[in-house]
């Protein structure tokens, strides 16, 4: 499974999908790096690349839905799934230490972490843009 991007991921947030199209091609480049057998110096920039990036991202994510008065229980649902993610992250690097460019890391990204984002990005993001929506609120207002 690779990951790509369609429109059915759009969440109608442009910062929010802006950020998710970035992140799916890094995803992309970190298997298509680990499938060509890279250095593990190399491997290891996308990696740090990534965890850079989903911070931002999450942080961003999570800014607005305070910004927009989100209701408090989808809030500490959506954190708590971002949190879920870093345990996944952090399963990748252990992998990552013995072999960098190991069938077993190929598997569980396209496995674990692609499988993450796909349900995270069709429910739990989709959620807020249909949120935003209904309220009638203009996301244009707080700079996304
Ligand atoms: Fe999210």
């Amino acid at each position: 499974m690779d990951i790509k991007w369609t429109d059915d991921l759009t969440v109608g947030v442009d910062a929010i999908d802006y950020q998710h199209k970035e992140l799916i091609a890094i995803i992309h480049n970190l298997l298509k790096a680990i499938n060509r057998g890279d250095a593990r110096d190399e491997i290891e920039k996308v990696m740090a690349f990534l965890k850079m990036y989903v911070e931002v991202h999450f942080l961003m994510e999570e800014t607005l839905m305070l910004n927009i008065n989100y209701p408090q229980d989808k809030l500490l649902e959506h954190e708590a799934q971002h949190a879920q993610f870093w345990d996944t992250y952090d399963e990748l690097v252990v992998i990552f230490k013995k072999d960098h460019c190991s069938p077993v890391l190929l598997d569980t990204i396209k496995n674990v972490l692609v499988g993450w984002f796909a349900n995270h990005m069709r429910k739990t993001d989709k959620a807020i843009g249909v949120f935003i929506k209904k309220g009638g609120k203009d996301t244009k207002a707080y700079g996304y």
